[in-house]
């Protein structure tokens, strides 16, 4: 078989950067990428895409309506295709058994039983969304009890290791391609296929061929080795608070070990995204489920320490606020999970923010590419508050960082969006209740000159000398 006509099922963060770049990298190839939302298809076929990734619009326009199309007719993107990605979401379960911590795996097999119902050819199913180990089990039981005459399954595993914010760096310039099959002839040829689409443009050195469970294991164990070093230096920066020292002087000392390296060292007020904390949960769930509660128990940690940092940082706020934030204007800098991404999935902010308007607070809240319905639509979510009038009264979203911190008692910054290094902080200043506070939940600020300028200043994983601010503030007219 050569694959000339891909389908995707799923046009989300992972499946719309994903075939766009294959799209790029392999004109010779069809690629629809398909998805029930129609909202989402209008989104993909118009100017302004549905998620924001730099990058992403310029590589959609060089290959839309040539052999890159966003459709939702499901049924003949999967019917004309010989390789079906399915890019769907897991969601962790909000119900029954494995609750909090389990896959919610209903789209994926829903997927699985569209496929089998209309293919009438040969197809290469590939599991792309992050799923749980044995997931492609399902795929491969629902295809394989479905088969009809003439049409023959090959299931793969083909986690995705992209980052949001870099996408589209990490697809073209993969560190490396990892690619699970099963070990038989047909299984071999199958990962074949795949690695010579891949192989348009990666390196095959760089393309890794796995059995099935261990690809499967391999995305959930990287991003708990990851979400592991963060939550790491973050419990370190609560030492440094304590002690005096400097997390970032100790990330940077040791990071220069080359065993340990100076990647993903930055302390912070904690993990969001889409996929560190569900990962772990699934891990944590196939721990507990293969009767290994220690190993269990030494993950959960990690999202323990997550919670524990978010928590630490807001009560810090809230307690160099006099103790009280009732009826205070708190500007909140940034509301998606990171710089680059409009994603607010798993976002800190909204634990930040969520505490604050619990504890009375009006916030202000601006964020250079998030959507103001989707910050009502996280903050009014039933899991997260149980009175949404309340939150409506009390939160204005702002169209410039400026407007937003005008009259405030404090700047709580979340995100660490490049534009807000570059801030004028003596207008700001000018502009905000006395004294004025800012707590820099990202270590992006310059915290000396802020102080000069009259700020107290709080950060993660330092702490600060008050005397700039103490001068400062005999002085409120210095430049
Ligand atoms: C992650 C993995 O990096 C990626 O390989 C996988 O495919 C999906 O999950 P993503 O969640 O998009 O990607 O972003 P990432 O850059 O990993 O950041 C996740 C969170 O960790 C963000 O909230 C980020 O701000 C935080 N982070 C990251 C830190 O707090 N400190 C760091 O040093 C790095
Ligand atoms: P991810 O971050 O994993 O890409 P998203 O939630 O951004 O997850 O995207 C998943 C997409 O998959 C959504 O747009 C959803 O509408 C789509 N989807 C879910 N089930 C199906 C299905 N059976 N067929 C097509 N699209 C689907």
């Amino acid at each position: 078989m050569v694959i000339e006509k891909i389908c995707c099922l799923g046009a989300g963060y992972v499946g719309g950067p994903t075939c766009s770049v294959i799209a790029l990298k392999c004109p010779n190839i069809k690629v629809t990428v398909c998805d029930k939302s129609v909202e989402r298809i209008n989104q993909w076929n118009s100017d302004k895409l549905p998620i924001y990734e730099p990058g992403l619009q310029d590589v959609v326009n060089q290959c839309r309506g040539k052999n890159l199309f966003f459709s939702t007719d499901i049924a003949k993107g999967i019917r004309e295709a010989d390789l079906i990605f399915i890019s769907v979401n897991t969601p962790t379960k909000t119900f029954g058994n494995g609750k909090g911590r389990a896959a919610d795996l209903k789209y994926v097999e829903s997927a699985a039983r569209m496929i089998a119902d209309l293919a009438t050819s040969n197809k290469i199913v590939v599991e792309k969304s992050t799923v749980p180990v044995k997931a492609a089990e399902i795929i491969m039981k629902i295809l394989r009890a479905n088969t009809k005459p003439g049409v023959e399954y090959q299931i793969l595993s083909n986690p995705e290791f992209l980052a949001e914010g870099t996408a589209i760096v990490d697809l073209v310039e993969a560190e490396r391609v990892l690619i699970g099959g099963e070990d038989t002839p047909e299984g071999q040829k199958a990962i074949q296929e795949l690695c010579w689409v891949y192989e348009h443009w990666i390196p095959a050195k760089n393309i890794l061929t796995t059995n099935t469970w261990s690809s499967e294991l391999s995305k959930l164990a990287a991003n708990a080795f990851l979400a592991q070093r963060i939550s790491s230096i973050n419990s370190l920066s609560a030492v440094c608070e304590a002690t005096g020292a400097d997390v970032s002087e100790v990330a940077r000392a040791i990071g220069r070990d080359s065993r340990i390296g100076p990647k993903f060292l930055e302390a912070s007020i904690g993990f969001g995204g889409s996929c560190f904390q569900k990962d772990i949960l699934n891990l944590i769930y196939l721990c507990e489920c293969l009767n290994l509660p220690e190993v269990a128990e030494y993950w959960q940690q990690v999202l323990n320490l997550n919670d524990y940092q978010k928590t630490r940082f807001t009560r810090k706020v809230i307690e160099s606020l006099f103790n009280t934030v009732t009826d205070k204007n708190i500007a909140i800098l940034g509301f998606s999970f990171k710089k680059n991404t409009g994603d607010t999935r798993e976002s800190p902010a909204i634990h930040v923010s969520t505490t604050l308007l619990d504890e009375g607070a009006k916030l202000h809240i601006y964020d250079p590419k998030v959507e103001p319905e989707q910050i009502f639509y996280e903050l009014t979510n039933p899991y997260i508050t149980s009175d949404p009038e309340i939150v409506k009264k009390n939160v204005e979203i702002h169209d410039t960082a400026y407007s937003a911190v005008t009259g405030a008692h404090a700047i709580v910054l979340c995100t660490e969006w490049d534009e807000f290094k570059t801030l004028d902080f003596k207008k700001i200043y000018e502009a905000m209740m006395k004294p004025a506070y800012i707590f820099d939940g990202r270590k992006i600020l310059n915290h000396e000159a802020l102080q000069n300028i009259g700020f107290h200043v709080q950060t993660i994983g330092k702490r600060l000398s008050r005397v700039g601010s103490i001068r400062a503030q005999g002085s409120q007219t210095m430049p």
